[in-house]
């Protein structure tokens, strides 16, 4: 498939925007500054706090894991089985307790992603959400693919 030109000079915090790339849904998120402060507390409840995994690229190896820091640019399918984990910026809501702090749910079979895409520990899926390859063609212009 070809590469997807995406202009996110209209995404708002907090927003998520989603493209398809190669048939498959990509999310962009846009966290504020109280959404990033999120994911140090959560380090020791997720698989893989660095993304040192294979199959992410060098750009998502890091905290953020994001070229741009509060970009999040990640494949909206969940690593266990494929479904379409949904997004939850509600913090401590009922159905996920008291520690969610705001991320990606998957109903399937209740698979727990962070606000980076981070799997949290002991859920089915294995991996966290794939970074798909993309890079900044300008400021607001992102390539995917
Ligand atoms: Fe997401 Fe199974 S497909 S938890």
């Amino acid at each position: 498939g070809a590469p997807v030109e995406v202009d996110i000079s209209k995404i708002e915090p907090g927003m998520l925007l989603m493209v398809e790339w190669r048939g498959k849904v990509v999310w962009i998120l846009d966290r504020t500054p109280e959404m990033l402060a999120t994911l140090k507390k959560l380090d020791n409840q997720v698989t893989d706090p660095k993304s040192e995994k294979p199959q992410q690229p060098a750009y998502a190896q890091n905290e953020t894991r994001s070229i741009k820091p509060a970009i999040l640019v990640v494949e909206g399918v969940c690593t266990h089985l494929g479904c379409s984990p949904v997004y939850r910026k509600d913090i401590a809501p009922a159905d996920l307790g008291a520690d969610w702090l705001g991320g990606f749910f998957c109903p399937c079979h209740g698979s727990k992603f962070d606000l980076a895409g981070r799997v949290y520990k002991s859920v089915p899926a294995p991996t966290n959400l794939l970074v798909p390859p993309h890079m900044y063609l300008s400021d607001n212009l992102l390539l995917i693919g």
